[in-house]
């Protein structure tokens, strides 16, 4: 490690909170797919800030819209109306099934909106006593206290944080007589990632989908699906639910919104949105103008450069070159999983070893659920980039025993 480095280290613990494993590297600038770091080494990224800065980063067309607007207006309150949070929600509105939006800042608290707005929406437009979410094991919805409660992970995620709230339980993963199991007369909504990526990039299979949508019908409840890693073409499609051909009563996004800046949005339809009215929920900074700008950019980019089905293409070329590399270590890799861009790559080896061998070779990915290599780079990743990986994962897979 160089004296940057380890100077970097020693001055975060003396002023931050202890809340980060983090990787042993400190970035200071990123283009495009790659990171610098404080000596100026290069690093592909295949993490793309967890799922967030799918443009790539640092554009000049994005910085454009930012710097116009910020010499514009910044911040004027939610107390007043503003035109970029609409020209957003129209353009949001039109890639999905949803009649409303609001806006937030991050996952957990597009999360914590979403059911807010369940619970609301039972209580005051249905009159019922309906307030349980109904979540899956693995999954994971956030780090506010409900949100966490919602999460299907136990662990530091919960750990010393009692009493949790109220109302959330969670079934097994697959299980659907569990899930009928868990529904009851105060049931409120099942909430579903389409593809569990903190939880090893599990895609929901399809038969699964189906019975749950049956399940909310059969039993008047709502759907709730996180679509804050998934959403945004990252899966191949705009939003991860429309491969599996289904309208979420409410849906969630956050990460790749802003493409960085931090933005969250719960969107519904107009039947939901009823359960909120003036005063019933609110935020300081959601939907400001800056990253209202930006998030319509972004949607725009991704509308006009096809960055779903690009997602979709380069997620069947990584397929193929991780199989390839699977019939070379057929010992070491196990499967591969996911749906688009959002690529895991089962190992059966040393989890911890392999991605830190990738690090070491300027290589940046995650490791989840300890045997699951998460590839989740910018959608704008080429071919040529997606060999490079391939070909130091071969590299580092050689040096290690089955
Ligand atoms: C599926 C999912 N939901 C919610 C969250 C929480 O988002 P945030 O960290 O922006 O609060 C995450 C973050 O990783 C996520 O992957």
């Amino acid at each position: 490690m160089s004296k940057k480095f380890d100077a970097i280290v020693k001055r975060e613990k003396s002023l931050l909170c202890n809340t980060y494993g983090r990787y042993p590297l400190a970035v200071s600038r990123a283009s495009g797919c790659r990171l610098y770091d404080l000596d100026g080494e290069e690093y592909l990224d295949f993490l793309s800030g967890i799922a967030v800065c799918s443009l790539g980063h640092s554009r000049a067309d994005l910085a454009q819209v930012m710097a116009e607007q910020a010499t514009k207006l910044v911040h004027v309150s939610n107390l007043f109306y503003q035109e970029p949070q609409l020209d957003l929600a129209e353009k949001l509105l039109g890639t999905c099934a949803a009649g409303k939006v609001f806006f937030c800042n991050s996952g957990a608290e597009a999360n914590e909106g979403a059911i807010k707005l369940a619970r609301r929406y039972m209580h005051k437009v249905r009159n019922e006593d309906r307030h349980e979410i109904i979540t899956l094991e693995k999954s994971f919805h956030g780090r506010t206290l409900s949100t966490l409660t919602a999460t299907g992970q136990s662990g530091p995620i919960k750990d010393g944080f009692n009493p949790l709230p109220e109302g959330f339980v969670t079934v097994p993963f697959g299980n659907v007589n569990a899930l009928r199991g868990a529904i009851n007369a105060h049931t409120a909504a099942i909430m579903i990632e389409m593809v569990q990526g903190e939880g090893g990039v599990r895609p929901l299979p399809s038969d699964y989908v189906a019975d749950i949508v049956a399940l909310c019908k059969e039993n008047g409840i709502l759907l709730i699906v996180d679509e804050v890693q998934t959403g945004l073409c990252r899966t191949g499609r705009f939003w991860a639910h429309q491969h599996y051909g289904i309208v979420p009563d409410i849906f969630t996004s956050a990460k790749a919104l802003a493409n960085g800046l931090p933005m969250g949005a719960v969107l519904c339809t107009d039947e939901l949105a009823r359960g909120f009215e003036p005063g019933s929920h609110a935020t300081t900074f959601g939907g400001g103008g800056v990253v209202s700008a930006v998030a319509a950019k972004v949607v725009d980019i991704m509308l006009e450069e096809k960055l779903a089905e690009r997602a979709l293409a380069m997620g069947d070329f990584a397929r193929g070159e991780a199989e390839r590399l699977m019939a070379k270590h057929p010992g070491k890799i196990v499967g591969t999983r996911g749906l688009g861009l959002l690529f895991g790559i089962e190992l059966a080896c040393d989890g911890p070893a392999v991605w830190r061998g990738l690090l070491e070779k300027k290589v940046v990915c995650n490791l989840t659920q300890g045997t699951i290599l998460r590839l989740v780079p910018p959608l704008v990743v080429e071919k040529a980039d997606i060999e490079a990986f391939m070909n130091v994962l071969g590299e580092v897979l050689d040096t290690l025993p089955a």
